[in-house]
């Protein structure tokens, strides 16, 4: 079993489903609304606990009954727990999503997850040491990224940086992580507005742009390649790309191709946009090998 710990956030998402998304001074009636368990760093943890690797979260909750309910929801997706603790006096992240028009908004509100510091960080140290690959995001606080970048790359662990949402990254940030996925959104962000093949001929074998129902693109060090994604009749794209992250870090962490981890990770968030909620219809292992007999 490969081990994953994930640096990350954990939200409670509250999602309403609306036919018109409201313009700013107009209010709407919406159809639905539910409360599930979100953020980043949780849904990557519980799709690679799903897909069969051995995770720890490092993160924080709030001391508030949406804390609870995030804690409870790790442990019964096999997380483990142990660097998860409740922040006294602070609310727990939460993500405002509207699904509307066949796409979602988000506003996210860190909370407890702005209590990730690097000081919090170092206490886990041990777990990141006995890691086969770390994932972080950007939900947390800026300085805390900048920190795990340089313990991985210290303790030369594989590091796998998902950009988003978006900032503006340090030259030794990019230098130390293993791995970038931006969309093509944080792509744009991430590099100026440069040019797609040239940035990607800088970073071979680094570098992955996720686009979407276009598949993923990256420079093997010989040619771009674009592995392509499928076609899914979606319901919800939340969590799609942390499904992605997840499940490419538990195919290359087992020693799979880059190409052969990109395909498998483009069938997991495939099959995850078919459910409501980010961590809806994050695929069980088999769910996802299933796919690739038919
Ligand atoms: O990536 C999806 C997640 O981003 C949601 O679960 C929500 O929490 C937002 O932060
Ligand atoms: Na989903």
């Amino acid at each position: 079993m490969i081990r994953i710990a994930v640096v990350g956030s954990s939200s409670m998402d509250l999602v309403v489903t609306s036919a018109k998304r409201p313009m700013a001074g107009e209010t709407v009636l919406g159809e639905s609304f539910i409360t599930v368990p979100g953020g980043k760093g949780a849904n990557q943890a519980v799709a690679a606990a799903r897909l069969g690797a051995e995770v720890t979260m490092v993160g924080c909750v709030g001391d508030d009954v949406y804390g609870e309910i995030i804690l409870e929801n790790l442990k019964k997706n096999h997380v483990h727990t142990k660097y998860v603790e409740p922040v006294t006096g602070s609310a727990s992240g939460t993500a405002h999503i509207t699904l509307s028009e066949g796409d979602n908004s988000i506003i996210v509100v860190k909370g407890a997850n702005d209590f990730i510091t690097p000081e919090y960080v170092e206490k886990a140290k041990k777990v990141i040491e006995e890691s086969d690959i770390v994932l972080v995001q950007q939900e947390i606080p800026e300085e805390t990224v900048e920190y795990l970048a340089e313990l991985c790359s210290t303790l030369q662990k594989r590091l796998l940086l998902n950009p988003a949402p978006a900032r503006k990254l340090s030259e030794a940030v990019i230098q130390q992580a293993s791995f970038l996925t931006p969309n093509e959104h944080e792509f744009e962000i991430l590099f100026d507005g440069r040019d797609r093949t040239e940035v990607l001929t800088e970073y071979p074998n680094k570098l992955f742009i996720t686009e979407g129902k276009n598949g993923v693109r990256y420079f093997d060090g010989h040619e771009e390649k674009v592995v392509p994604s499928f076609e899914v009749e979606a319901v919800d794209t939340t969590g799609a790309g942390d499904t992605f992250n997840a499940a490419f870090a538990v195919a290359v962490a087992e020693g799979k191709s880059f190409d052969e981890s990109l395909l498998f990770a483009n069938r997991a968030a495939s099959i995850s946009v078919t459910k409501l909620g980010a961590q809806g219809g994050m695929p069980q292992r088999l769910e996802v090998e299933r796919g690739f007999e038919a």
